[in-house]
């Protein structure tokens, strides 16, 4: 497995990495008035900074969370402050009936999607199944936003001219031998939060060249980014020594979550990215992500493995 990819790292790409780790995000100025966007996990860290985002420049809001009052709090500063309609849809990501049925839910709305945020995430030190028997972090952060794809794949092509941003990482180079495609839950192997997060993140990253490629001719694009290392509620599930480290030493070195949000206004609504699909952004700046992430052979057989896992109708085959 490791020769498979070893020969493709190359130390500018890395160096590029570190590089741009260190950039603010382009700006876009552009309003957005009365265009509607979804975006998954709102209610804290970047997607919270992401809607208000969107709102101050007039968008309206569906918002795909898993807390009722958190939502509903969201909503009411939101139409407050911003004028705009904040709705929301309750859903558990980490469960398939849920996913399913936010799925439908976005199906029936009658006014086109024009932009469409894969955001919610979760980091998990320990290994936690799904009711379904799945990882937990593999379904948040990437049979989630597979199924919805899938399911409003038909609508999406129909309304055209819609953006998929998807929230990566650079995490997703905490797998860099790939994905094991026959282990995808963790049975078989010592789990480790960093490769279970970088593997979910790597699986979410392959998922968007084939949809990158079934989308294109419809004028629908998907994108990915890193969001930049920034201060939220991240890992908040995790153990008391996790969350003291987190408070007391990593947050100290993490930048506002704000750049985010700026980062994913600017992939959402930009002129300068209209058309750009299947591409990896760190904030703004393209960037090639790890080689593993680049492998269409292993984007097949998980696309496969994801299908077989999820029992959604698969959109490319
Ligand atoms: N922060 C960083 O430095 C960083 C770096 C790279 C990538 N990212 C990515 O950025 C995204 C946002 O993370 P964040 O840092 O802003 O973390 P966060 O503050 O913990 O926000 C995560 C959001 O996702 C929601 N969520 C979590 N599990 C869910 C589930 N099962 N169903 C529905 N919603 C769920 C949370 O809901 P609750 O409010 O109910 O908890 C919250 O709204 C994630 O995909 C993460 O991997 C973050």
């Amino acid at each position: 497995m490791i020769s498979r990819y070893f020969k493709e790292y190359k130390w500018s790409n890395i160096a590029a990495m570190i590089r741009n780790n260190g950039r603010d995000p382009r700006v876009c100025t552009r309003d957005f008035k009365d265009k509607l966007v979804v975006i998954s996990g709102a209610t804290s860290g970047i997607g919270y900074h992401t809607a208000r985002k969107f709102a101050s420049h007039g968008a309206r809001l569906l918002c795909i969370n898993r807390n009722e009052k958190k939502s509903a709090a969201l909503k009411t500063e939101i139409e407050k402050e911003f004028g705009v309609g904040c709705e929301y849809i309750i859903a558990d990501l980490s469960n398939l009936k849920d996913i399913y049925s936010a799925a439908e839910k976005l199906g029936k709305i009658d006014s086109p999607i024009d932009v469409l945020i894969h955001n919610a995430g979760i980091y998990l030190t320990k290994r936690e199944l799904t009711s379904e028997g799945f990882d937990k972090m593999f379904v948040v952060h990437h049979l989630a936003s597979f199924v919805i794809n899938n399911l409003l794949g038909e609508k999406l092509k129909s309304w055209k001219k819609a953006r998929i941003i998807l929230v990566n990482s650079e995490g997703h180079r905490f797998a860099p031998w790939g994905l094991q495609l026959d282990d995808l839950n963790w049975d078989k192997r010592r789990y480790s939060g960093l490769k279970s997060y970088g593997s979910a993140k790597l699986a979410q990253l392959l998922s968007m060249l084939l949809f990158a490629e079934y989308f294109k001719p419809w004028g629908v694009t998907i994108n990915a980014l890193h969001p930049g290392a920034v201060r939220s509620e991240s890992g908040q599930e995790n153990g008391p020594v996790y969350r003291w480290l987190k408070k007391h030493l990593y947050d100290k070195f993490l930048r506002p979550a704000e750049i985010s949000a700026e980062a994913i206004y600017y992939l959402g609504v930009s002129d300068e990215i209209e058309g750009v699909t299947g591409k990896f952004f760190n904030l703004t700046t393209g960037e090639q992500p790890a080689p593993p992430a680049l492998d269409k052979e292993a984007a097949y057989e998980l696309w496969v493995k994801s299908v077989e896992m999820t029992g959604v109708k698969d959109i490319i085959s």
